[in-house]
This record gives structure tokens, sequence and C-alpha cells, in this order.
């Protein structure tokens, strides 16, 4: 590699965002060094603590820092403390706000198991082991987005709508991310969508069977969201990239981390033409912020995510994941995946182990 030097934003938000991020940053800092680039990174806020010191969650000059960057890099957002604000400032519209403006069009949630926590997950271990599940959430469309929304008028004659909206062209663009990424993996592709019920998602599957024909060498099913939930628990192991809306993408990969044991493991990529992010899936976690008890092996992984899409340095993301395997191996674990009675260590306990091995 060359000399280049990358600039990264870096954004922890609120509650465990804080923790784990810094722990994210000091291997996203050994990985630069090993592999030869120069990483400068620059700290912004953004959710509720932006709203705390600026009054929008969103401030202009985190955005345009974002803008200017090779990759951002994300804690989470959202408390307890900052439910009450009206959604325009809501410290989750910080977050869709990043999405939209930077048009992260599609969200890349790896589901994989490391076979030292199949007895973290609830499902059993022959259910469970091997899985290797990509779900690519579409990003900047659906119900999360879609016009007219919010409530109107008073007492009984209160009325909320959301309105579930995708354009052809947004659905063919993930639809073309999603057969890449198959093609490149399993060469599987399932297609979630609610066709039977939703005129929007009988949009959706037509489009993405109208795309397949630029993919034959990927082979595509289409499953109803109901079942799609119900197959991840009963046999996870038939699905290999599985391809789908916002709402329907942000709920079924909640439910595909928890095959791997815990939430706090799932990284994630949000990838569009010009920018990228790089985030946990999981949220903030108020419960046990400050505490040191969080688990920052998401938001590592992620860095290891960004190493192989922004920078192209596919080794990195295995060396990441190594590293991750072998303090498992030595039975490290954060509360969240560890078995009953199994000791447990922090936060910054588990940052240390992994940056030893990474540095051995
Ligand atoms: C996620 C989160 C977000 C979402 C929230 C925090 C707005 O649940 O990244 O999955 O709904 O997309
Ligand atoms: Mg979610």
């Amino acid at each position: 590699m060359g000399q280049a030097t990358r600039k990264v934003v870096v954004l922890p938000g609120d509650g465990i965002g804080q923790e784990i991020v810094p722990q994210a940053v000091r291997v996203m800092a050994i990985m630069a060094k090993r592999h030869g680039i120069t990483i400068t990174t620059e700290e912004h806020l953004v959710g509720g603590t932006a709203y705390d010191k600026s009054g929008t969650p969103l401030p202009t000059g985190t955005l345009e820092a974002c803008k200017t960057a090779d990759a951002v890099l994300l804690g989470a957002v959202g408390g307890p403390k900052w439910e009450k604000l009206d959604y325009s400032v809501r410290p989750e519209r910080g977050l869709l706000g990043l999405r939209k403006e930077l048009e992260l069009f599609a969200n890349l949630r790896p589901a994989r198991l490391f076979p030292q926590l199949v007895g973290a997950s609830s499902l059993k271990p022959e259910v469970v082991e091997g899985i290797d599940v990509m779900v690519v959430r579409e990003l900047t469309g659906d119900i999360y987005f879609g016009t007219p929304r919010g409530v109107t008028g008073a007492g009984d004659q209160r009325r909320g709508v959301n309105t579930m909206v995708y354009t052809a062209p947004e659905i063919e663009r993930i639809a073309r991310k999603a057969f890449e990424v198959a093609r490149v993996r399993g060469k599987k592709l399932c297609s979630v969508d609610k066709a039977n019920v939703l005129e929007t998602t009988e949009l959706w599957r037509n489009v993405v069977t109208e795309v397949h024909r630029d993919y034959p060498d990927v082979q595509l099913s289409h499953m109803y969201v109901d079942n799609a939930a119900m197959q991840l628990v009963r046999w996870p192991k038939q699905f290999d990239v599985m391809v789908t809306g916002n709402i329907f993408g942000d709920i079924l990969s909640d439910e595909a981390s928890m095959l791997t044991g815990s939430i706090g493991m799932l990284p994630s990529a949000s990838l569009g033409e010009r920018y990228a992010m790089y985030e946990p899936i999981h949220g903030s976690a108020p419960d046990i912020a400050g505490k040191d008890l969080a688990n920052p092996i998401a938001t590592i992984l992620s860095v290891g995510m960004m190493f192989r899409y922004t920078f192209g340095i596919a080794q990195a993301e295995a060396e990441v994941e190594a590293a991750v395997s072998t303090v498992l191996d030595q039975g490290a674990r954060t509360a969240d995946i560890a078995a009953k009675g199994e000791p447990t260590i922090g936060c910054k306990a588990m940052g240390d182990r992994i940056v030893a091995a990474l540095s051995r």
C-alpha cells in the first residue's frame, strides 16, 4: 500500500456509543499502521448529545465533516432522556438524517456465528452452528421517510399516519447491490416482501425479478416477511443473502443477530455511491451506559468492514475477525455473551484483549 492519507469522522453519539467507539478507534489505528495507511480522525457530535449542546441532533458541522470524510464510524444514538422530544429533533433523527443526506442506501448486516459462542445463542447448537447470513437492508426509503406522516387531530379524533413508499429506481439499486453481494458469497439471494398484502412490496418483488435477468448466476427466491421471520429461527442455514426494505430489514436484522448469541456482535456497513458509514446494529443501551459493561465487538468488527469496503483491504477485515476469535478462544466475555456462571470482563478490557491479540 502507498502512503495515502484517509479521513475518518468519528461519531460516538449517545449511551454506550461513548464507550465502544474509543475501543474501535484503537483497533482502527493498529490496522492502519499494519496496512500502511495514514488515518486522521475527527470527532463530532450526533444524536442526543448533539441536541443538548446545539439544539439539533445533526449539527451542520457534523454533516459537513462527514461529507469530506472517506468514512464515518458511528456508535449509537438515543436514550430515555430525549424520548419526550418532538420527532424532528429526536436523537434518531440525527442518524436517519445522516443516512439520508449521505445517501447510504445499502446497509449490509452480516450475521455470522463465532463457534465459541454457540452456547450464547438462545437456539439449539445444531440450528445455529455455522450460520453465515448477510442481510442487505435498504436504508433511505420506505415507511421511515415516506410522507405524509404524523399525528393530527385531538382526543378521540387523533389520527396517526406513516407512508410506505418505494420507487422502482430505489428498488433497482438496492437489488443490484444485493445481487452483487450474493455473487461473491453463496450465490443465493432471498428477497423479502409482503407482496400478498402491500402493493409497494409487490412492486419490490417485480423489480427484483427484473434485475435478476442481469444476474443469472445468482439463484433468486422470494419470501413473505412473516415467513422469513419464522424461517430465520427455524432453519437459518437456508439463507445466504437476504434483501429487503428498510422496516423489514430493521426487524429481521435484530432477529438475525440473536442467532449469533448477542446483538452486541453484529457490525454493519451503510454504503452509498459516494459515502460510507460503519456502525454496530445495536442501539445506545442506556440501561448499561457509563458502567463499562458494553460489548465493543460489533463496533470493532465494523472497523473491519471499513477496511474492506472503503479501503479495499479485505485482509484487514479477516485479521480483525481473527483477533476477535482469538480472545473468544481465551474465554474473554462481556456480560451479553457470557454463559451462565462464566466470568465477565468490561468494555475497556475487551478492547485491551483485542488490541493485544492484534499486536502480537
Ligand atoms: C438500527 C436502529 C435504528 C433504525 C434506530 C436507532 C433509528 O434500530 O440501526 O437498526 O431503526 O434504523
Ligand atoms: Mg434496528
